[in-house]
């Protein structure tokens, strides 16, 4: 089977295409012809070897979200999900290739409405915004804002809090051109990165959902409510100033709360359920994915380039 592999760490000139034998499904695994193969930013992070410390080591092929067909099972699984159709979460790996592998507990019927493309531009990143705001205990009524929009995380979100009636869903995002088309998906206020909106953006917001985190944290943190919560979600912005925690005691009387998040954190079962309940809305025109690009497997330098030069607005595609 064709694969992409990390040959070299560091620029996305590391990644060779290669053929290579097919993996055997072992217990508790499926085998799937991939159809769709969704290009993440933790693949480009573990490409550019910051994750070697965790074991990534050259030969490592990056992915871990695909949708396709079951063509095999482990011992132990039941063969009727061979030729299903499915979502399917990899792991940290393994996904940029026409065959992929993957735990049958991380499998989800892809809808016969919905193509795998959608499937993956969804399955992830929707669940992190489902449970991202429920663990911020947002409400119907409530003010939201989303930091780092324009990504697959936000742009779902930004549609979860619209339809879960927010009283506002402020984004921030880099150009005017992004902030229309999250406004056409459901934001009331565009700001800048900074997160200056302008005089008509709410003073204050009772949920924060941050997808980037990093220096500029803290200033956001004195964006909450009385009784506001900030949720982090996602760092693509790097690391939070050591000291942010300063900036919450400084507002010690508006009873603020801060937290991370992780759909690791949240039982299979449950994440099924989501994802299976949202592809149902996705095929039925209820939810929107937001598709960049898709690109031929062979074209996974160019997705990487396009990532690290920040032009992605949703998620790239590969496919086979
Ligand atoms: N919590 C979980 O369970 C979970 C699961 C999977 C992934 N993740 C995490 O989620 C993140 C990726 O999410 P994603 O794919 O939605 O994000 P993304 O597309 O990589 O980035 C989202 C947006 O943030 C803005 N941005 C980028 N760098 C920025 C910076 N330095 N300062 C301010 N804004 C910046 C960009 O929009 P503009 O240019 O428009 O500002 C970008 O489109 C990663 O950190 C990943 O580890 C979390």
């Amino acid at each position: 089977m064709l694969a992409v592999e990390i040959r070299e760490f560091g620029s996305p000139e590391g990644l060779a295409l290669i053929d290579r034998t097919a993996p055997a499904p072992a217990a508790g695994q499926v085998l799937i012809a991939t159809e769709a193969i969704g290009v993440g930013g933790v693949d480009a992070v573990i490409r550019r070897g910051t994750l070697a410390a965790y074991g990534f080591a050259k030969g490592h092929i990056p992915g871990s979200e695909v949708a396709g067909t079951v063509i095999a099972v482990g011992e132990d699984v039941e063969n009727s999900w061979i030729g299903q159709r499915v979502w399917a979460f990899t792991g940290l790996g393994g996904g940029y290739a026409e065959q992929a592998i993957a735990p049958v507990d991380e499998i989800v019927p892809l809808p016969a409405g919905l193509s795998a493309v959608d499937g993956v531009a969804l399955g992830s990143s929707g669940v992190v915004a489902h449970f991202g705001l429920s663990h911020a205990r947002f409400a119907p009524g409530e003010s939201v804002l989303v930091r780092g929009a324009a990504g697959s995380i936000g742009i779902m979100t930004v549609q979860l809090a619209a339809r879960g009636g927010a009283g506002a869903v402020a984004v921030t995002t880099s150009s005017v051109e992004r902030g229309e088309r999250l406004r056409a998906l459901g934001a009331t206020h565009v700001l800048d990165r900074s997160g200056d909106g302008g005089a008509y953006a709410p003073t204050g917001y009772d949920v924060v959902i941050d997808v980037v985190a990093g220096p500029d944290l803290p200033s956001f943190l004195d964006k909450l409510n009385p009784n506001g919560r900030m949720v982090v979600v996602g760092v693509v912005g790097g690391q939070p100033p050591a000291d942010f925690g300063t900036t919450m005691m400084a507002a010690f009387r508006k009873s603020t709360s801060f937290a991370t998040f992780s759909a690791d954190t949240v039982a299979a079962p449950d994440r099924h359920a989501v994802r299976a309940g949202q592809f149902a809305a996705a095929s039925r025109g209820e939810l929107h994915t937001v598709v960049h690009e898709v690109l031929p497997l062979e074209q996974a330098v160019s997705a990487h380039y396009k990532m690290d030069a920040g032009e992605v607005f949703g998620r790239i595609v590969l496919t086979p």
